[in-house]
């Protein structure tokens, strides 16, 4: 019998919690779907772990591994084909995806960010450097962002959206506690949206 399920990498260098909301939503939400590989710049993270003790293949590459970032760039595109991916989900990966992977994943790629988009997007804006600009913006409410990825930093059609007030005396953590928790929801309703839209 043939199971016909969309095969998903998630691309993670850190604690991975959007990894583990997203692994749990598949299963809840019965989504034809399956995370077949965590691929990070990062050997060890909590993604990484989480990856080994669900039997999800792991795959640590780095620019560094190679000699140029071209054959890097190469490398990745040939992992992710022996994989057999057929989407990419980005979830706290703290580098930029090479053009040559983009190009290969037209439309099929997607990443979190945790702001509204425009907002609060672009390069050095990721974790708690977000958080900290919109409380100095003044800002009375912010979110998180599920958008394709392009060629260029949080550039990408929007997906989804969706907003969190911002409090009077949040400080960084507490409102970056506040937006993580609304993407661990955003982000698998933004996985089924885009599956929806694949398979229709
Ligand atoms: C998330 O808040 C994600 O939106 C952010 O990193 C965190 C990763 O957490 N990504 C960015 O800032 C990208 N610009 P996680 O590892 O627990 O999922």
């Amino acid at each position: 019998m043939t199971t016909n399920k969309t095969r998903i990498a998630l691309f993670c260098s850190g604690s991975g919690s959007n990894f583990k909301a997203l692994f749990e939503a598949i299963r809840n939400k019965q989504l034809p779907a399956e995370i077949v590989l965590c691929l990070s710049n990062r050997a060890r993270s909590g993604a990484m772990e989480f990856a080994e003790q669900n039997g999800i293949a792991t795959e640590h590459i780095t620019e560094k591994q190679f000699g140029s970032f071209d054959e890097f760039a190469e490398k990745m595109v040939d992992r992710l084909k022996e994989h057999k991916i057929d989407i990419i989900l980005l979830a706290g990966y703290m580098r930029k995806v090479p053009d040559a992977v983009v190009a290969a994943f037209p439309e099929r790629m997607l990443n979190i960010h945790p702001a509204l988009l425009p907002k609060f997007g672009g390069e050095g804006m990721y974790g708690i450097h977000v958080h900290t600009a919109v409380l100095e913006a003044g800002e009375t409410e912010t979110g998180a962002t599920v958008h394709f990825v392009n060629e260029e930093y949080d550039k990408g059609e929007i997906l989804l959206q969706r907003t969190v007030p911002v409090l009077p005396d949040d400080t960084p953590e507490t409102l970056a506690a506040r937006v993580l928790a609304c993407e661990h929801a955003l982000y698998p309703d933004a996985l089924e949206k885009l599956l929806t839209l694949q398979r229709s």
